[in-house]
């Protein structure tokens, strides 16, 4: 979701208010250390040469970056302010797929005039696309991808304001978000969804789910309508996404508090109502008005039904009759995505982000090792949880959440990370969004979007936002991308070594932190990374959702974007801009990675049918004129 992060102070006021200047603050020390450690992560360190020669102005940043050649093979486009899409010269883009796009026979195009029955709500393409990932499955081309919140006034255009009037706008409401798994071929106008095939399959806010690993069956996961705690309804703002190397869906369940609310004051026990407290779970709700309508989400009736919600949901995407596994030992947060790897001995790491500001970046491994072929059933479900703790001379640890070190059983854990990771000292992030792990080396990147309270407040548990480390500017409005490099080559290792790749900023407009790393320019301005992958070829593509004002702090940044960034060289340049308004989120490639697959989530604009339609969150297909891979 989009974040703001100013006020309606002007730049000076903003500026003088938010970023007073010592001589030497901590992003400079940071930065020297760095410096003083050139060599680590391949020989080239690919952020700033100290923020001094920052200050030094743009030109010499950007005439050091000059010399390294490109490894891109586009040329890089200017940011835009209009309502389409563009990509550079000798690519093409084609739609693909647009919220209430039918998945299966029968069913009507999109009614513009209501925005589509609740009944079909369950049958088309979801709202808010956002974390997809491509399979083959038998030789069909599958698509499974997110459909993270509503737009409620653009879904229920004849309910005053957005506001549901009945049980039947909220059951459309909840039929169109969840997850969405399709097949779609090419043909010689480009790709379509194979409404026919029996792999499609849709996954709402009502669909059956089963919850495994260590919370499974415990008293905080049991409700009346399931006494067992072990079988939940729906999944919940899909965010960010993950594949396994079995050839599954990781869906991400993050801002999921936003759906529950009160009828009446809840009567809940000391552990619950904390827990409510950390992850912002209030009589008000975020607007679905659920609660109203349905009971399941009025916590006054049902204080546990919550806990069901937060977690990492792997989806089979070859069996459209298998049930979704809640996998509770991934931890229950604010979920961004899930990036999963292979440590050497074969074990399963998956990295996650909690996305709130000040929360933590998070680790499973495996206890045991996946082995092609074997049963993957239990690998999800059996293995230690970590948080990362970043130091400030460049190194951190992942510290286990055991029983033993904080004092509360493998249940509590898995219910309540967030305050498990707090026990044993976490750093305080600003707001980690996808974890991308990098296929042709080893190491892995983390964007961390922006936080307006770095340095200024705690987070929601009362820990400390201190500036340094790898959050080294306060009230953070621009973001920045972490990496890390696990000890020994092995990413089951507990240490690591990191830095920063890139600092977003705005030379145009500062001369100091907030200029932005050396690797930011004129060309190629952008705030809020938040989708990320590393391709085939070991580009990484960056993803953005941020002020897209294109004024004042943010001025020359235009619409939210897309960027590939070489990890070598550092250097970022700009692949695709998204229609006003919009968050350009989720990548993914066809098999044979000559075409690749990109998210345009929320557009304000009448995108992608033009003036007088509705705007409808798309996923679009992107191709090469020459028909070559595109990553
Ligand atoms: Fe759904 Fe943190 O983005
Ligand atoms: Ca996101
Ligand atoms: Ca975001």
């Amino acid at each position: 979701m989009n974040e703001m992060t100013r006020t309606k102070l002007t730049a000076d006021e903003w500026d003088e208010i938010n970023f007073p200047r010592p001589e030497e603050n901590e992003f400079d020390r940071v930065v020297e250390r760095a410096l003083s450690r050139r060599g680590f992560l391949g020989g080239v360190l690919a952020f700033g040469s100290g923020a001094l020669a920052m200050r030094a102005g743009l030109l010499s940043s950007t005439a050091a970056l000059a010399e390294e050649p490109s490894r891109f093979a586009f040329q890089p486009i200017p940011a835009a302010t209009d309502n389409t899409v563009h990509v550079p010269e000798g690519y093409t883009w084609k739609r693909l797929v647009s919220w209430g796009d039918p998945l299966f026979p029968g069913v009507a195009e999109l009614d513009q005039e209501s925005g589509g029955s609740a009944d079909d709500a369950d049958k088309v393409f979801g709202e808010n696309t956002d974390g997809m990932e491509s399979f083959l499955v038998d030789g069909r081309q599958v698509i499974a991808v997110n459909h993270e919140y509503t737009n409620n006034e653009v879904n229920l255009p004849q309910a005053e304001g957005g506001v549901p009037r009945d049980a039947g706008d909220v059951l459309k409401l909840q039929n169109l978000q969840g997850v969405a798994v399709f097949e779609i071929e090419e043909g010689p106008d480009g790709w379509t969804v194979v409404t026919d095939s029996p792999l499609n399959r849709r996954l709402t806010h009502n669909s059956p789910m089963k919850l495994s690993g260590p919370a499974a069956g415990h008293d905080l996961m049991k409700t009346e309508a399931d006494p067992s705690g072990t079988e939940s309804l729906g999944t919940f703002n899909n965010c960010g996404s993950g594949k396994t190397p079995w050839g599954t869906y990781l869906t991400c369940e993050e801002n999921f508090n936003g759906y529950f609310g009160a009828t009446e004051e809840p009567q809940l026990d000391e552990t619950v109502a904390a827990g409510y407290e950390r992850y912002g779970i209030a009589a008000e709700g975020w607007g679905y008005d659920y609660h109203k309508w349905d009971a399941r989400f009025d916590t006054s009736k049902h204080p546990n039904e919550p806990h069901r919600a937060g977690w990492i949901v792997e989806i089979d995407p070859s069996d459209p009759g298998s049930t979704p596994v809640k996998r509770t030992a991934l931890g229950r947060f604010k979920h961004e995505n899930a990036a999963a790897t292979l440590a050497p001995d074969g074990r399963v790491v998956v990295y996650m982000g909690d996305d709130e500001r000040g929360e933590f970046i998070y680790r499973f491994v495996s206890s045991a090792p996946y082995v092609p072929g074997a049963d993957t059933s239990r690998l999800l479900d059996e293995g230690q949880l970590y948080v990362a703790r970043f130091n400030d001379d460049l190194t951190g640890e992942w510290v286990a959440l055991t029983p033993e070190a904080i004092g509360m059983s493998d249940a509590e854990i898995a219910i309540f990370s967030r305050m498990a990771a707090s026990r044993v000292g976490a750093t305080t992030m600003d707001r980690p969004e996808w974890v991308a792990v990098s296929p042709v080396a080893i190491e892995a990147y983390c964007a961390l979007t922006n936080n307006k309270n770095r340095g200024v407040k705690t987070n929601a548990g009362g820990d400390e936002q201190p500036v340094g480390g790898p959050n080294p500017r306060e009230a953070n409005e621009y973001g920045q991308i972490v990496r890390w490099r696990p000890m020994n080559d092995d990413h089951a290792a507990d240490g690591f070594e990191w830095d920063l790749y890139v600092m977003a900023g705005n030379p145009t407009v500062h001369d100091d932190d907030y200029a932005g790393s050396k690797n930011i320019n004129e060309g190629n301005l952008f705030n809020s990374p938040d989708g990320m992958a590393i391709d085939s070829t070991g580009i990484v593509w960056i993803q953005t959702d941020g002020d897209d004002s294109n004024e004042e702090d943010f001025a020359g940044h235009g619409n939210n974007q897309m960027l590939a960034g070489d990890p070598v060289s550092g250097r970022i340049e700009r692949f695709l801009t998204g229609p006003k308004g919009s968050e350009v989120t989720g990548i993914c490639w066809s098999a044979d990675r000559k075409t690749m697959f990109v998210g345009i989530q929320h557009p304000d604009a009448p995108f992608p049918d033009g003036e007088g339609k509705l705007p409808r969150s798309s996923i679009i297909a992107i191709k090469r004129d020459d028909n070559a891979p595109v990553g």
